[in-house]
């Protein structure tokens, strides 16, 4: 499924850090996904990514000073035509400049005179972003409206690791779409506890072998990313996630099997407001895990014949949790449902028959098989609450299903 859409105007600041490489990447997701891309680099971006590879990718010109393209009123038009600027990477010291105001070379002016979106995803050692000078501009420019994404955690500039890497371009890519979709990214989950489970689990047969299932852990993450930047603070556990990027500002703890997730959910549930279990759980284990690899041709029938057993329901005993009071009734706890119709019975009938069951909250519903939904970068469906209330999810990115499902609980807790 492609996303047709029509194309947006996106300006891409770029600040003089380290990770500017990285806005070449940014760059070409975004123009390959439809829209256009202008690129406004401080003087300082072109000491890291030349101006000719900023120019080459976004198919624009490219200027750094006010003073260029005067007679068409440069430094005012870009910003008044942009549906959206993205600065990434935003250092520490741009970041300043945008708090002050300034309008001293094109991507401040730039910014000054946006009234569009405008996100700031900074980037800089872990010293810089945990300054009381850096945390103090970035919570003044969250009170002005300004989206700040929270820089990711890991390996920096030199051999050190940290908070204040650049989120991967990607990452980056789908905010900002799910931004221009309508999504909502200001911090007003601050002080939330926001539990998820991601990704397909994995029931081995012996030490080579599992049973596994194709949930990539793609609309788990999403919800991770969308709920952290809205402040909330966030943990995942993930069973298999096809090695996608961590999520920034969030904990993820990894686990394999049903079991395995069940324990770990059974631990953090008690202290989560929210919990969202976007987990593709196998239903079933095979009975026996095998120590060593078995082997074609032994006598036995291990490996024609594989003996089951159930999984525990992992949101089914949550919801049995919270009702025996291990934990609290005011948690929102929020299931899937992967379905198909079936000749007599629609998707939905099935997604009613099973919000039913499983007592949770809030179901989100989506219809898989034929390529749809797993692994894939889009996502649509419906979402049912337990008084009956059904909505559609229109077809859209996973951030933007997930900055859905995350309104959705809004309405549930208000
Ligand atoms: N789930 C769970 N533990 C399981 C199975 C499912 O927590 N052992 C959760 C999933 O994370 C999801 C919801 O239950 O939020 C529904 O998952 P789904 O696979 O659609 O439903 P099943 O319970 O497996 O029902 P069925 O296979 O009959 O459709």
């Amino acid at each position: 499924m492609t996303d047709q859409h029509q194309p947006r105007r996106i300006v891409v600041g770029v600040s003089g850090g380290i990770a500017a490489y990285k806005a070449c990447h940014l760059v070409r997701d975004l123009k390959e996904a439809g829209d256009d891309v202008r690129v406004v680099p401080t003087p300082g971006a072109l000491n890291f990514v030349g101006a000719a590879t900023f120019e080459a990718l976004s198919g624009h010109p490219v200027s750094t000073t006010v003073f260029d393209a005067v007679d068409e009123v440069q430094h005012v038009r870009i910003g008044q035509e942009a549906d959206a600027v993205v600065i990434a990477p935003a250092t520490a010291d741009v970041i300043a400049r945008l708090v002050a105001g300034r309008a001293d070379d094109l991507l401040t002016a730039t910014v000054l005179v946006a009234t569009c979106p405008v996100i700031v995803v900074p980037a800089m050692h872990t010293e810089m972003w945990r300054n009381a000078a850096t945390q103090a501009n970035v919570a003044t420019l969250r009170e002005r409206g300004v989206i700040v994404l929270e820089p990711a955690h890991g390996r920096l500039t030199g051999k050190d690791t940290g908070a204040g890497r650049l989120p991967e371009p990607d990452q980056i890519a789908e905010l900002v779409r799910a931004v221009l979709d309508g999504a909502n990214l200001t911090p007003d989950w601050q002080g939330r506890k926001v539990l998820i489970t991601a990704g397909g689990t994995q029931e081995n047969l012996d030490p080579v072998r599992f049973l596994g299932n194709r949930s990539s852990g793609r609309q788990g993450f999403a919800l991770a990313e969308i709920a952290a930047h809205r402040g909330a603070k966030v943990r995942i556990v993930a069973g298999d996630t096809d090695q996608l990027p961590t999520p920034s500002g969030a904990v993820i703890e990894k686990v394999g099997s049903a079991r395995e997730m069940a324990a770990a959910v059974e631990k953090h549930a008690a202290e989560a407001d929210v919990i969202i279990m976007a987990a593709a759980v196998a239903d079933f284990r095979p009975v026996s895990e095998a120590g060593a690899k078995m082997k074609k041709g032994s006598d036995d029938d291990s490996l024609t014949t594989v003996r089951l057993v159930e999984n525990p329901d992992i949101l089914a005993s949550t919801v049995r949790c919270r009702r025996e009071g291990a934990v609290p009734a005011a948690t929102t706890i929020v299931g899937f449902a992967a379905e198909t119709g079936d000749g007599t019975h629609s998707a939905l009938d099935f997604a009613k028959a099973k919000l039913e069951r499983k007592g949770c909250d809030l179901l989100m519903c989506n219809e898989v098989g034929e390529g749809r939904v797993f692994g894939q970068s889009r996502n649509r469906g419906w979402l049912l609450t337990a008084d009956g209330r059904v909505s559609e999810v229109a077809d859209g990115s996973k951030h933007a299903v997930a900055a859905r499902i995350l309104e959705a609980v809004d309405e549930l807790r208000n």
